[in-house]
């Protein structure tokens, strides 16, 4: 049941192995990141990203332990090997990785052509225990089992693990390996003695491999259809080719994650497609990437569009591909290695019509190439062959029109016609951790962001000739938009008077045992924000007030990059707000010295809040790159419509100006000060006479990506300069 592609790439490496070695040189990257060692290779055959933990003595070892995990793109696929030390001491094993003693590098390109079929690829390196080790777990195949492991439960599915074989191999080594549920890929890990060390032992009874104290020599490879790299010039415009040279880190990250089909998310837990990710990215990166065909924006767009679920519109939020579809075919009986796509989301739909506006309408390259674009088929999911990009994007367009509608009518500004979750599931945007909406049903970036934003974009569509069949949408979808815009915020709005404020920070900061300084200084009046969401968990009647789910947090950052508002004391008002929250220290603001957290419960007055948000939540006290990009980005939009034909009133009102700009500048420093974790995707805290940046792995089990597609926005989002007051 193999997709005609896969036969195709099969096909092409049979005739293509012919270039053993690249025209290019190979990229490489080190990103320490203590406890965890980051290694990225990647050159015309193959892209590796090699994590080692080595556990440090303040190491928390219920949640990491030394570990080798290798992540490759093509697949989502990869391997983890867990060790122990074999005398049972938590934390005398810290493994390190040793320079090749031919090529002087950690890791080495392994490729090997085999004739008609996928070459074998991956990387091999040297690893040194100081202590003698026990592979007690190791895990072949997708990157999503090592990740359900690595987060969830730490439960294994034995038809996975089932598939090890241990063998022993030449030198002294061994070798574990695992075929997929495809029958035809194979994971092979092998491990072999090297300057004196011990015979790696294959422990009969139980499957696990034992080393003795010294270096061992691995071997990492897989056979799967390679995926088609953008190199660093390829990923960005020519006007931004500098960028290879000023910022190589960045750019030799972004082409890592950036393919001719599409761009992934971030590594090394989610080397794959995410609609909301790369769309985003695109949004806020679209000045420096490249435009065309073959191009990073086009691959963003076509890989929205391939994967659009054909039956409601939905855009699809993560695809599943390699091992793990097969996997999760065979649980419903169907034999087939078919990718498939997760449709959870309520908020990427509405992203597809900005992303489609800001190239095919706004930029003259996207002109030129839109109607052959829309005019192809798409290929990836059987269910979608046959049907245009061009018809595809419009069954999305219908759902997002049918969607708004009810709120948009006549008097129908109501709780129950705002944007819901969907009833089965906990999450439904970006603070997709089940926490990360405090319980709440009625997300407020959604709401109060991108309906209103992608709605204007569908009237500009429309206006530029797209969906001939419903003309009338570039009336109606501006009508919606300017309803969506002006009269939603106010469902979200939290005023907390000057003195319960003072007392609910004083108390978060003394019932959580924070040690962190209360700042209720800065409290010098009421204090207004817009929370997370709506609890949304209100019987009827239809109009009755549903409860905002108390938590302060950096989503204002949406209305800011993606609306031009027009109700102007609404407009002062939001900027105001904001405003304060940047310039308040946490816990009365949002910025500490590693940057704005991303949620601030501290006006809950609920122990339960302030735990669910805490630094060692996903989405708690906690930063992401992105939402400093978003902010900074944003704000520099609203600063600039001081400068454009049509100037907001906020522009005319000297201290709003002048505060608003120093919140910008206050974020530009928070955001130069702390460059050493930007383009990683979360990282979190702890404090000592200040805060300082930590991996949030080193808090919880979930793990930080590294490099985060979305984090190295800041290729192109930049500090502006801008006038004093207006
Ligand atoms: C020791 O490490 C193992 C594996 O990392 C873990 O399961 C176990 O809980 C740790 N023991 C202690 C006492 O932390
Ligand atoms: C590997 O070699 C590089 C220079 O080639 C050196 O900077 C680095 O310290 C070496 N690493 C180890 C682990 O020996
Ligand atoms: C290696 O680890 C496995 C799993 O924890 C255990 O069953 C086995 O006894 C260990 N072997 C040695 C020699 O420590
Ligand atoms: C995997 O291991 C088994 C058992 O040693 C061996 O028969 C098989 O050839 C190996 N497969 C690959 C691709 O190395
Ligand atoms: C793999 O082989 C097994 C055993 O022959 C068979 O049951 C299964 O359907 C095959 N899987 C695929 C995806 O072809
Ligand atoms: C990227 O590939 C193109 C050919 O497609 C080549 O001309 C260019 O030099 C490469 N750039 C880098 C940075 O390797
Ligand atoms: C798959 O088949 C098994 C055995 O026939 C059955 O028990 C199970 O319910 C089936 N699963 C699905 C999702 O249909
Ligand atoms: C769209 O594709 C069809 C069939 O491939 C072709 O006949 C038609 O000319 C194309 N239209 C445009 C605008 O490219
Ligand atoms: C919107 O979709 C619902 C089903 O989800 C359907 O019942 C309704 O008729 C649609 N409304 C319009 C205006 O298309
Ligand atoms: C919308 O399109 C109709 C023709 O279909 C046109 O008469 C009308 O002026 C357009 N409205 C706007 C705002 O462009
Ligand atoms: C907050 O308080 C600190 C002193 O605790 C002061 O330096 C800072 O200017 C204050 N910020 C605002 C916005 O009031
Ligand atoms: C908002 O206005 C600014 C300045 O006029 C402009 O650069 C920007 O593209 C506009 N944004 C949107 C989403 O319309």
């Amino acid at each position: 049941m193999l997709r005609p592609s896969r036969f195709l790439a099969a096909l092409f490496a049979a005739v293509s192995v012919a270039q053993d070695t690249c025209n290019e040189p190979a990229s490489r990257l080190y990103l320490p990141d203590p406890p965890y060692d980051n290694y990225i290779y990647f050159d015309c055959h193959s892209s590796s990203h090699v994590i080692l933990t080595s556990p440090m003595s303040n190491s928390n070892f219920s949640i990491l332990g030394p570990r080798l995990l290798m992540a490759w793109p093509a697949g989502n696929s990869g391997l983890a090997a867990y060790f122990e030390p074999t005398d049972g001491v938590n934390g005398t094993l810290t493994p390190r990785l040793e320079n090749s003693t031919s090529t002087g590098e950690i890791l080495n390109p392994i490729y090997e052509p085999i004739e008609g079929s996928d070459p074998r690829v991956g990387v091999s390196g040297s690893v040194n225990f100081n202590v003698p080790a026990n592979l007690t777990i190791p895990i072949l195949g997708s990157i999503r089992t090592i990740r359900d492991f690595a987060e969830g439960s730490s439960i294994l599915d034995p038809g996975v693990q089932g598939g090890l074989r241990f063998s022993q191999s030449d030198d002294n080594g061994a070798t574990v390996n695992r075929t997929w549920f495809d029958n035809i890929t194979t994971t092979v890990l092998t491990f072999t003695p090297f300057d004196g060390a011990q015979p790696v032992i294959i422990d009969s009874n139980s499957n696990h491999l034992l080393f003795g104290a010294g270096t061992y020599r691995f071997n990492a490879s897989f056979n799967y259809p390679h995926l088609e790299q953008l190199n660093q010039t390829e990923a960005l415009n020519p006007q931004s080719a500098d960028l290879i040279q000023q910022q190589p880190d960045q750019t030799t990250s972004l082409s890592f994650l950036s393919y001719e089909d599409k761009l992934l998310a971030g590594t090394w837990r989610f080397l794959t497609y995410f609609g909301r990710d790369s769309m985003i990215s695109m949004l806020l990166m679209q000045p420096v990437l490249s435009e065309g065909e073959n191009g990073a924006i086009e691959a963003v767009i076509s890989a929205v569009l391939e994967r659009i679920n054909r039956a409601d519109g939905t855009v699809c939020h993560e695809e599943v591909i390699g091992d793990y579809a097969t996997y999760l075919n065979l649980k419903e009986n169907i034999t087939s290695t078919e990718p498939r796509c997760d449709y959870k989301m309520v908020d990427t739909d509405y992203l597809l019509p900005i992303a489609m506006q800001n190239y095919f309408v706004d930029t003259s390259t996207g002109q030129q190439r839109s109607d052959e674009f829309f005019n192809t088929t798409a290929t990836f999911l059987v269910e979608n062959d046959g049907l245009t990009y061009g018809t595809l994007a419009e069954i999305t367009i219908s759902k997002i029109m049918n969607a708004t509608s009810a709120f948009a009518s006549p008097g129908g500004q109501t709780i129950q016609n705002l944007i819901h979750l969907r009833a089965s599931e906990p999450v439904g945007e970006w603070r997709d951790s089940n926490n990360g909406l405090g319980g709440g049903r009625i997300p407020y970036d959604v709401n109060a962001a991108l309906v209103p934003a992608g709605l204007r974009a569908i009237a500009a569509l429309s206006r530029a000739g797209f969906f001939a069949n419903r003309p009338e949408w570039n009336e109606t979808a501006d009508r919606y938009a300017q309803v969506w815009e002006d009269s939603t915020l106010q469902f979200f709005e939290v005023v907390v008077p000057q003195s319960e404020a003072v007392s609910l920070v004083e108390s978060y900061v003394a019932d959580g045992s924070l040690s962190v300084p209360t700042n209720t200084d800065n409290i010098t009046g009421d204090m207004t924000y817009y929370g997370v969401a709506l609890d949304g968990n209100v019987p009827p009647p239809s109009n009755a007030s549903s409860p905002v789910v108390p938590v302060m947090n950096t989503d204002d950052c949406f209305r800011h990059f993606f609306l031009n508002t027009t109700n102007q004391a609404q407009l002062s008002a939001f900027l105001n707000q904001t405003a304060d929250h940047i310039l308040n220290p946490f816990p009365v603001g949002l910025a500490s010295d590693v940057g704005l957290f991303v949620a601030n419960p501290a006006y809950a007055g609920n122990a339960s809040f302030a735990a669910n948000f805490s630094r060692g939540a996903y989405h708690g006290t906690v930063v992401w790159g992105w939402q400093l990009a978003m902010m900074g980005a944003g704000l520099g939009r609203q600063l600039g419509r001081c400068s454009s034909s049509n100037v907001p009133d906020f522009c005319n009102d000297t201290p709003l100006y002048n505060k608003v700009l120093s919140s910008y500048n206050r974020l530009w420093d928070l955001v130069e000060n702390n460059e050493a974790q930007l383009s990683s995707e979360v990282w979190s805290w702890n404090y000592d006479n200040g805060y300082q940046a930590t991996p949030l792995g080193s808090i919880i089990a979930t793990e930080s990506n590294i490099r985060q597609l979305w984090s190295l926005t800041f290729l192109a989002v930049r500090r502006e300069k801008f006038g004093g007051s207006g």
